[in-house]
């Protein structure tokens, strides 16, 4: 495995800085606030496109060379963005086929950011000839740390529908399937009369009258995130090639963007990036939190990542946007520590005075430096600089949840046995359920090696291929502990049904054969056995080889298996064919008592090292058992920790 270099040593403080937005006058003044703030890493020209190359063909670097002169004369390091994430006003005037068409066949017009067709040659041909200037210029530069491709690549734009998506996606198919034949089985082509005699009959899944062919759907998924991946392969290979400095780009592990598989792009980054924000449109965004750094040290493969965006407070583009608490954004910021990040970064340096994210927040507010915001910024940086040390380790976790961007795009296909039961939270409720718990869980992709886990969790995997569904049985035969919870194991990789009852890949490990779908409307809720509430889907579910754990008691399967427990080989294996609290079933598979808390605990542990994050989310102070020095504080620790309200403690501990 290759080893990460972070752009800083230690747990680094960063931020984006838009020196576009303001005068050479203010770059000063941020310069020197940003050593008293303790910031050790920027990125710059994420936007820089329009200011380094004002019309065609005509290039100004002075403004940048200015700015990372004076970064580097303040001590500190450049994240350098190769400033293509969008186009500037006359790229798309002299070339409008770049813009994106929406699946509606309407284009979509410059005036917000992004707008390009990731498979437009022109762009991607303008957007090379920048990139090489700018890893030219500044590729050997003593204060360029880390080189930042574009930014958030396919945000906004990563399924396009016009022409040229639609050629390349045609030769994309061409390349995944050889014959139109084996398309059209892999399409189910049979079914409305959709059979291809051509590949260049073949559209982008454009809006239909009425519901289009999912399979066709779930392949433009995987192209467009593959068109991106290229994409950003390109640019990554001219930064190759001029200069040595790692490369990388922001990824979006977030609950409202899905489009690009990460699991496939992630080998590609010499460090793994992402940006978070917390979604007040969620029921619990602070367990999605938790949950999105846990994916992303996966996608990192269990190594050091770096949280390359997230916000001091409040964001501008959700309905609501709630500002952070006193003390929130140092726990959020621990939390993505404890979980795995060496470095913290942040959406932006100052406030924007204007533009369409003026109501962001940023380190330094509109209101200036006498502020609660300016001094929790001080307190983090504080916070950072004694835990230093925490970097370079690794998360403990024996438990390992499956993740897949494929079974996401697909379970939630436009016709599907319930709208109100989506994958991500079948995902987030049984990441939460742990987390409570007190367990830390890595997030893995299905055929990840699961061998060293005590536990493997499977919420909702509606798509898995036979290889995949295969390693999960011989893991539980070896002795391993899963539980699959409803509509999981439903199709195979081309979206067809595993016919002979649910969950088809599932159903011999779990000793189940479920013969219908019953989903509960929203709202409604039945009864278990075991007294417990569930909602939104029950099914026609018998053991085969299972015992039962609970039965519906009332609702369309009153009498019927809602859990059930499979011994099989030499482990055991739950099925969950509901909604409902999962803790009991999860803390006896772990071999956990069932007890909730509000401390969030997680260990990093290096080779003759360890570090306890706790993190207390609740109103009362905690406990918990500890023996070493609390490096927060600097306080030593005696046998009990005791985190205060809305405090964060991280103890490195001492082996007895
Ligand atoms: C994204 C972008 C930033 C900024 C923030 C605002 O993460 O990368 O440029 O727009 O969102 O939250």
């Amino acid at each position: 495995m290759k080893s990460v270099r972070m752009p800083v040593p230690g747990v680094s403080l960063g931020c984006d800085y838009n020196p576009e937005q303001w005068s050479p006058d203010v770059w000063r003044e941020d310069a020197a606030l940003m050593r008293r703030a303790g910031v050790d890493l920027v990125a710059v020209n994420i936007f820089g496109w329009s200011n380094l190359e004002p019309s065609p063909g005509e290039y100004r670097f002075d403004d940048l060379d200015e700015v990372i002169e004076l970064m580097h004369a303040h001590g500190i390091r450049i994240n350098l963005g190769t400033g293509t994430s969008s186009p500037p006003p006359w790229l798309t005037t002299l070339y409008p086929e770049v813009l994106p068409v929406a699946d509606d066949g309407t284009t979509r017009f410059p005036g917000g950011r992004q707008a390009w067709c990731p498979s437009s040659p022109v762009f991607r041909d303008r957007a090379l000839d920048l990139v090489g200037r700018v890893a030219r210029r500044y590729g050997n530069h003593p204060a360029v740390a880390l080189w930042h491709v574009s930014n958030e690549l396919g945000c906004h734009n990563a399924l396009c529908y016009c022409e040229t998506s639609a050629a390349a996606f045609r030769s994309w198919l061409q390349g995944r399937y050889r014959k139109i034949e084996t398309l059209n089985e892999a399409w189910g082509t049979s079914f409305w009369s959709q059979r291809y005699g051509d590949w260049s009959e073949i559209q982008v899944p454009r809006l239909a009258l009425s519901l289009r062919n999912p399979a066709q759907l779930v392949d433009f998924q995987r192209f467009s995130s593959d068109e991106l991946l290229g994409y950003y392969r390109a640019e990554a290979a001219l930064l190759r090639k001029h200069s040595e400095i790692p490369v990388t780009t922001n990824f979006m592990v977030t609950a409202h963007i899905r489009n690009l598989d990460y699991w496939s792009w992630a080998p590609e980054m010499d460090i793994v990036a992402n940006d978070h924000y917390l979604d007040h449109r969620l029921g619990d965004p602070v367990a999605e939190l938790s949950f999105a750094a846990d994916l992303t040290r996966g996608l990192a493969g269990g190594r050091p990542w770096m949280l390359m965006e997230q916000s001091a407070g409040a964001v501008n583009w959700q309905p609501h946007n709630l500002t952070k608490a006193p003390g929130e954004m140092i726990r959020n910021s621990l939390t993505h520590v404890a979980r795995g990040a060496d470095s913290i970064c942040f959406f932006q340096w100052r406030a924007s005075a204007q533009g369409a994210e003026k109501f962001h927040s940023a380190l330094l507010p509109h209101a200036g430096t006498d502020t609660v915001a300016w001094r929790e910024v001080l307190k983090l940086s504080e916070t950072l600089d004694r835990i230093g040390e925490v970097a370079g380790t690794e998360v403990e976790a024996d438990v390992a949840l499956l993740f897949s961007w494929e079974s996401w795009w697909s379970a939630e296909g436009e016709a599907r046995p319930s709208q109100a039961v989506t994958y991500l939270d079948q995902v987030h409720s049984a990441h939460a359920a742990l987390r409570e718990l007190g367990v830390t869980t890595d997030v893995v992709p299905p055929d990840a090696d699961l061998s060293r886990y005590k536990l493997v969790v499977v919420p909702g995997l509606y798509m898995i291929s036979d290889t995949d569904a295969q390693g999960i049985a011989d893991y539980v035969a070896a002795g391993g502990r899963l539980v699959v919870t409803y509509f999981s194991g439903i199709v195979d990789e081309r979206d067809r049904i595993r016919l002979g009852g649910y969950p088809g890949a599932f159903r011999d490990v779990l000793g189940v054969l479920s013969e219908e779908f019953a989903p509960l409307k929203p709202g409604d809720a039945v009864t278990l056995s075991s007294d417990q509430k569930a909602t939104l889907w029950t099914e026609r579910l018998r053991t085969t080889t299972a015992s039962v754990v609970a039965t519906f008691e009332d609702g369309p399967m009153a009498g019927i298996p809602a859990i059930t427990r499979n011994e099989h080989g030499e482990g055991i294996a739950w099925y969950i064919a509901t909604k409902t609290d999962m803790s009991g079933i999860l803390a006896e598979a772990a071999g956990l008592e069932n007890t909730k808390s509000d401390k969030e605990v997680v260990r990093r542990r290096g080779t003759d090292r360890s570090y306890l994050f706790v993190i207390n989310h609740g109103t009362t102070p905690v406990d918990h058992p500890a023996r070493g020095e609390d490096l927060v504080s600097g306080k030593r620790v005696d046998g009990v920790l005791t985190v205060e309200a809305g405090g964060v403690a991280v103890v490195r501990e001492e082996v007895s």
